[in-house]
């Protein structure tokens, strides 16, 4: 997928958004890049907050540059926990004048993976027409993911890991063994791997990132073949709406550790705390995803620091009505 530009559209028959064509969909790589741009000064210096405050701080200050009265649905937590980018924060340059937009961000996904700079960190949003992408609490969601091309519900969390393998297999025309699902390598996911692996089916575990995690199903080159396991049910929210424009399935169902995260949930609206949420209960409609790496991964290459004051940047856009995907090189000078 990366560097090759492709406009095939998964899901044409969603409607295009009148509302978010008053945006301008490209203006959104530039608030990813502000973001990339200022936690790349950041990366390998083993200080994960001080990364994602200035990723966040220069996110904020870029969507003041866009036509839009938009609103943080899924940001850097709740108003009061984080200074800026807190869920409810009204951001966009046009307050009550411009296209009302609810925005899912993460300024830095993969906060630990830029302190130590290791691959996959991003800088991601996803915008959409109001109350279009599911407000989830910060909690942990399980997710299960494949990309396009499947019958829909080949996999579900209905069913067990060991079914959806086979089911998968069986749909892709190739034994068991030869399915390879990525997973995040935490303690907490110790039975399922030790399930898949009983399958027979190659488990590639990532110490981080779900987000690139989730959109490997869809590009062929990095053969995962499906996501599973639990982690930030924001970061489902942000996953879903990339998949929504390029392709492939996913379930999400959030998981409570105890009263007050349940508490949180029901807060932010939710009332089937047990619901399985399909593609589309997560990011409904016409929506645009951008991200731009950070560091060095599979979907985007980092941002580079070269001689004479130039840094490189890689993003991409994608939209889902028009099932565009645009992949952008930016070169800047600092
Ligand atoms: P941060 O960017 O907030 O550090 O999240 C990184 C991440 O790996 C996400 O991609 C993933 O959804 C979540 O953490 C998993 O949470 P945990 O580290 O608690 O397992």
């Amino acid at each position: 997928m990366p560097g090759n530009p492709t406009s095939a559209s998964p899901d044409r028959s969603v409607a295009a958004s009148n509302v978010l064509d008053r945006i301008l969909v490209l203006e959104m790589v530039r608030v990813t890049e502000a973001a990339a741009i200022a936690a790349s000064g950041l990366v390998g210096r083993g200080d994960e907050r001080a990364a994602d405050a200035a990723a966040a701080e220069a996110m904020r200050q870029a969507l003041d540059d866009l036509y839009m009265d938009g609103t943080v649905v899924i940001g850097e937590g709740a108003q009061g926990e984080a200074p800026v980018l807190y869920v409810g924060e009204k951001v966009g340059g046009a307050p009550g004048k411009g296209p009302r937009i609810d925005i899912a961000l993460d300024p830095l996904e993969g906060t630990t993976i830029a302190a130590k700079s290791g691959p996959n960190s991003l800088a991601v949003l996803a915008a959409a027409e109001e109350g279009a992408l599911l407000n989830a609490p910060d909690v942990y969601m399980e997710k299960i993911a494949v990309g396009p091309g499947y019958p829909e519900g080949v996999v579900s969390l209905s069913r067990t890991p060991t079914e959806n393998v086979r089911a998968l297999a069986e749909a892709k025309g190739v034994p068991a063994e030869e399915i390879l699902v990525c997973v995040l390598d935490r303690p907490r996911h110790e039975a399922l791997i030790a399930e898949l692996r009983e399958v027979g089916c190659g488990v590639q575990l990532i110490p981080d990132g779900d987000i690139a995690g989730v959109i490997a199903v869809t590009d062929e080159e990095t053969t995962v073949d499906m996501y599973m396991g639990s982690g930030g049910a924001p970061e489902g929210v942000l996953a879903a709406a990339a998949l929504r424009c390029v392709g492939g399935q996913m379930e999400g169902r959030l998981l409570f550790r105890n009263e007050d995260e349940r508490l949180r949930a029901r807060q932010s609206g939710i009332e089937d705390l047990d619901r399985i949420y399909a593609l589309t209960d997560l990011a409904r409609g016409d929506c645009i995803f951008a991200a731009t790496g950070v560091t060095h991964g599979t979907l985007l290459g980092g941002v580079k620091r070269l001689k004479g004051g130039k840094m490189t940047t890689e993003s991409v856009v994608m939209r889902a009505s028009s099932g565009t995907v645009r992949w952008i090189r930016g070169e800047h000078r600092y």
